[in-house]
């Protein structure tokens, strides 16, 4: 039977989804982004050499898989130019293995220009976005005047189109954000290359995933960012423009929510979250730097420090709930090798109350975390590739999520690279 599993971060991102993609493409026929634009940054060792992928795919470093950009994502068309040269350079072919929907928004200059100029007036209240345009490209999306990928087919009206709606955005970055407007004709020039390009790229993406379905081909979705940058289900306004929860896969895909069959959420073995807005168990002493260096916790995208705390199960349960997770992967369990003592977040106190459960997030940087501690182990688990070999702790550790969590752990990232995995079972083959 064709399987379709969805991948997504539990946390704020950068959990690792890009290696877990990569690892399990071997099973499928395509890998399916279906939200979330450059903003992302999946990284990729495969026999130590790194690959940072943002827009394309991570199933493009597997020969044979299709890679697909669903409806969902916004597509900045110099960026998608710059990551398909980045690749072919490395010798990956991208042509003929890579499809994108026409219904795609472009991500373009006044975008990039509007996130800017927003987020210098909101000052301390900075939402602290990767600046690529993301959000601007969304409420154009919604406000249904975006450029899409399938109107670059259209030269003439493409022109005129752009020209209204270039006018329109200059008026604000001009006359509301007093900043510079952008120019007409350099926004155009960023299309041009992709408009050359862009025919044998586009396909009805429905169709085409509905088809592998029936050939009982297994598909990937690539989710992007994770379950608290949501939009509506995330730590609302420091979140990111798109749903990146489980839903988000047939929304942004076309692909029936009866389709989607399995939830993997990514975890890591702590928290890490880039940007402003709350974070409950976010360390601020010699343990969290510990972490940050440990594991290496800058931005695949920005290159910004990560803030780094405990494992935060309030959180997590609720991710666990709203995507329908159906297992676990934990990954960067390594980074926790050498600490004495291990804390892992159960509850909120907020108002002299325990709460097992959270549902407003706007309290959230006022609640104290509830820990349970667990002892750590001081042996090397990274690069361990069988579970009965990690330490009896690490082991408990493990157990402990998923005890508290009600849902089992399928995989274990014990490093970076593709092989350092501790895989317990293929959700493919459940
Ligand atoms: P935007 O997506 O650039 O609008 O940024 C909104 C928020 O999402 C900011 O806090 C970003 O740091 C965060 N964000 C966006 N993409 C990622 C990602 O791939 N990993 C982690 N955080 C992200």
């Amino acid at each position: 039977m064709a399987k379709s599993v969805v991948i997504i971060g539990c946390q704020w991102g950068d959990e690792g989804k890009g290696k877990l993609v990569d690892l399990l493409t071997d099973r499928v026929s395509a890998v399916v982004r279906f939200q979330g634009g450059h903003n992302a940054g999946h990284t990729l060792v495969i026999r130590g050499r790194k690959i940072i992928l943002h827009l394309i795919p991570s199933g493009i470093l597997r020969e044979d898989v299709l890679c697909v950009i669903g409806n969902g994502v916004v597509i900045s068309p110099s960026a998608l130019m710059e990551e398909i040269k980045m690749l072919e350079q490395q010798g990956i072919l991208v042509k003929g293995r890579l499809k994108i929907s026409s219904a795609c928004p472009l991500v373009l200059l006044y975008h990039v220009a509007l996130d800017r100029a927003r987020e210098a007036a909101r000052c301390k209240q900075a939402i602290g976005t990767t600046g690529r345009g993301i959000g601007p490209a969304y409420e154009d999306k919604i406000a249904r005047r975006a450029l899409r990928v399938g109107d670059l087919l259209d030269e003439s009206n493409f022109t005129a189109n752009l020209r209204e709606i270039v006018d329109y955005h200059n008026f604000i970055l001009r006359e509301y954000y007093r900043v510079e407007p952008v120019n007409y004709d350099q926004v155009l020039e960023q299309t041009l290359e992709l408009r050359s390009n862009i025919d044998h790229l586009i396909t009805d993406v429905p169709m085409l995933l509905a088809q592998i379905r029936q050939q009982n081909k297994n598909i990937l979705f690539e989710g992007a960012q994770g379950a608290f940058l949501d939009i509506d289900h995330g730590t609302y306004p420091y979140v990111t423009s798109s749903n990146t929860t489980a839903g988000g896969a047939s929304t942004g895909s076309g692909v029936g929510p009866l389709h989607l069959d399995y939830v993997l959420g990514i975890t890591k073995a702590y928290t890490t979250r880039v940007g402003y807005g709350p974070f409950p168990t976010e360390l601020k002493d010699d343990i969290g730097i510990h972490l940050a260096k440990r594991g290496q916790e800058f931005g695949a995208t920005t290159n910004r420090p990560r803030r780094c705390g405990w494992l935060d199960l309030v959180a997590l349960r609720r991710a666990i709930t709203i995507s329908s997770v159906s297992s676990l992967c934990v990954t960067k369990l390594d980074v926790l090798d050498g600490i004495e003592s291990l804390h892992i977040c159960i509850a909120y106190y907020y108002n002299g109350q325990r709460f097992d459960l959270l549902s407003d997030s706007k309290i959230l940087d006022r609640c104290e975390p509830i820990y349970i501690e667990l002892p750590g182990w001081q042996e090397i688990t990274a690069g361990i590739t069988e579970y009965d070999q990690l330490p009896h702790n690490a082991r408990s550790y493990l157990q402990k999520i998923e005890e508290l969590c009600g849902i089992p752990i399928d995989i274990v990232s014990t490093g970076a690279d593709r092989e350092q995995t501790v895989v317990l079972r293929d959700p493919f083959a459940i």
